[in-house]
């Protein structure tokens, strides 16, 4: 990603960050002026899981799915979220794969990884980290990880191959990439794609859905997979070309059916 881009999202989400630590609904994939009613990051948690975690990390959750509830993951396994912001999927991956496993988050902001961290302590987890790094670079070793999770992260990188590269560099043979993320079918007004608050608010950066799968083979997983958990109406579209600053009537018909949150799996194959 330019530096220009990394600096755009770097500052969005700290200035997210200290938002969420005040107690405020923070916004980010989607805008500001939609605070607590975004069609991205609104409703994605259970009541049961929402009762799991600190209320700041409820608050400063900004994904567009719920990759700890369509994942399985079992006792004893290792977990890396890449980008985990203020550490709700963290935070529930840790009590999930209980005492014997272990979570990581990794994210590049401070501000997020200082909430992430009092999070952690206000829920007294101690089998999980949250490590300083970007996505493209991830700061720990080859084949350590059994499942990787994101959650509307992976959109916002520039360099989406280094991190599917990266993804499938720490799983262990047999490991398991299940995100979510913002995603698109077909094209999307060129406008969109150039809008920087469209990028930092989640949508500009997105992956085509076929691109997504074919980059997943490229590196290397097997039996790719994308489906969608949640479809954008026409008012949402609306919202969210609004959040850009682009003039919602004319380009609303153009984004609508373009742009989902999906979940997204594949398999880094047992035997290289
Ligand atoms: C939309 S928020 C999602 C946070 C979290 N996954 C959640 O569901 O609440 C994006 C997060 O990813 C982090 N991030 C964005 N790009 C990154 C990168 N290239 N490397 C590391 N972290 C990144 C941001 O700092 C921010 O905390």
């Amino acid at each position: 990603m330019s530096t220009e881009l990394t600096t755009l999202v770097r500052e969005k989400y700290g200035e997210a960050a200290l938002r969420a630590g005040t107690g405020s609904r923070a916004s980010c994939c989607g805008s500001d002026a939609n605070c607590g009613a975004d069609p991205i990051t609104t409703g994605l948690y259970s009541a049961e899981q929402m009762a799991d975690v600190p209320a700041l990390a409820l608050a400063a959750s900004l994904g567009c799915g719920n990759p700890t509830a369509l994942v399985s993951l079992a006792p004893g396994d290792v977990v890396l979220d890449l980008g985990s912001g203020g550490g709700i999927d963290v935070l529930l991956s840790a009590r999930r794969v209980g005492p014997t496993g272990y979570a990581y988050g990794v994210d590049m902001t401070d501000e997020m990884l200082s909430l992430a961290r009092q999070n952690q302590a206000a829920a007294g987890i101690t089998n999980a980290e949250f490590l300083k790094g970007t996505i493209d670079a991830i700061p720990l070793p080859d084949a350590s990880v059994d499942v990787v999770i994101s959650n509307c992260v992976i959109n916002l990188a520039g360099d989406k191959r280094a991190v599917l590269r990266e993804a499938f560099r720490v799983l262990r043979p047999g490991g398991r990439f299940a995100i979510t993320d913002v995603v698109t079918r077909g094209d999307l007004p060129t406008a969109v794609r150039e809008s920087l608050p469209l990028w930092t608010g989640c949508v500009a950066g997105a992956l085509d859905e076929m691109a997504f799968t074919a980059l997943l083979r490229e590196v290397g997983f097997t039996s790719p997979s994308l489906e969608s958990v949640r479809e954008y109406t026409a008012e949402d579209a609306r919202a969210i070309l609004a959040d850009g600053g682009l003039d919602a009537d004319t380009m609303a018909p153009m984004v609508e059916g373009h742009v989902f949150s999906a979940f997204v799996r594949a398999t880094k194959p047992a035997v290289a």
